[in-house]
């Protein structure tokens, strides 16, 4: 495995793979503090292209002023230790100056109701620091496939709707989310939860499970289904449930009244210091 700090560097070791079709390359974007929700996405890169280039670079943009940009987790050594052991080809980890040249003054946007909604809605200007950085990450590794997982499911369709946009000629290839034993989807930030919230913050996949519990029974009553989860999660001092919506899961419209017909149930949880989300489709028996 090769550890590329620049751009330049990229260019050095990636021009042999962009002469050449059947040599593809598949990128796996992340801001690193690598997990098994991670690696499960550099595992399906390694199965369908040639090259699996992984970037790591916690990209400012995308952190609001009030948001943990200085405390995010971060360790390259450990998280170079792991992708090398998961068979990764190249980690491309930049420095923020060269992802963003002094001046820098040119952005990335879906103008879309997809945006304004969910994590929209509660960090503004959030989606417009992934489009332009994950738009910056495909333009310099000029891969024909991109990973992501469905942990973030918002994102994924934010980044689907880009690229069709914009016609960055790349295939955007979802991932399942990956989950602890007890159902909380992975993620680096877990890292900050203590022992209570840690186990607090198993009531977000609790609850979707129990919403498809209810919906199974027969409730179609998205009020009433959003209640029980508010009921469901009013029993820890820990939680704050900052949304909870049913949403169209392609074009994530929001779905009010009686659910007519398969939903995506997303969620927005503040356990402790720490922001969670999750999700499920929720499927109509
Ligand atoms: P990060 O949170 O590091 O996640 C990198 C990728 O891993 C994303 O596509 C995310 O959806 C996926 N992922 C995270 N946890 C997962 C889990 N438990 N199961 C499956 N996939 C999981 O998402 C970002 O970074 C950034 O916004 C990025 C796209 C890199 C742009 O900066």
């Amino acid at each position: 495995m090769q550890v590329i700090h620049n751009k330049k560097e990229l260019c050095n070791v990636l021009g042999p793979f962009w002469q050449k079709a059947s040599h593809t390359i598949g990128l796996v974007p992340t801001m690193g503090y690598l997990h098994t929700g991670h690696l499960s996405l550099v595992e399906r890169c390694n199965s369908e292209n040639a090259c699996t280039v992984l970037s790591i670079f916690v990209n400012p943009t995308q952190f609001g002023p009030d948001e943990d940009l200085e405390t995010y987790p971060r360790d390259l050594e450990r998280d170079l230790d792991m992708a090398c052991d998961a068979g990764v080809d190249y980690v491309f980890a930049p420095q923020a100056p060269d992802i963003y040249l002094p001046g820098h003054s040119t952005w990335i946007e879906v103008v879309s109701p997809m945006t304004n909604v969910l994590c929209g809605a509660s960090r503004p200007g959030h989606f417009r620091g992934v489009t332009t950085v994950v738009a910056k990450l495909i333009h310099l590794v000029q891969p024909q496939r991109a990973y992501f997982g469905e942990k973030d499911f918002q994102q994924l369709a934010v980044i689907r709707q880009m690229v069709r946009d914009i016609n960055i000629p790349v295939e955007i290839v979802s991932c399942p989310i990956v989950r602890e034993p007890d159902g909380l989807a992975m993620s680096s930030r877990n890292k900050h939860l203590d022992s209570s919230q840690r186990e607090a913050a198993s009531l977000l996949y609790q609850s979707l499970l129990l919403v498809q519990e209810l919906v199974n029974q027969g409730q179609r009553d998205s009020d009433a289904l959003r209640q029980r989860i508010i009921d469901h999660f009013s029993i820890s001092p820990h939680c704050e449930v900052d949304y909870i919506e049913f949403a169209n899961p392609q074009t994530l419209e929001l779905q009010q009244g009686p659910l007519q017909s398969d939903a995506q149930l997303l969620l927005a949880v503040k356990v402790g210091p720490v922001r969670l989300i999750d999700n499920y489709r929720i499927i109509l028996t």
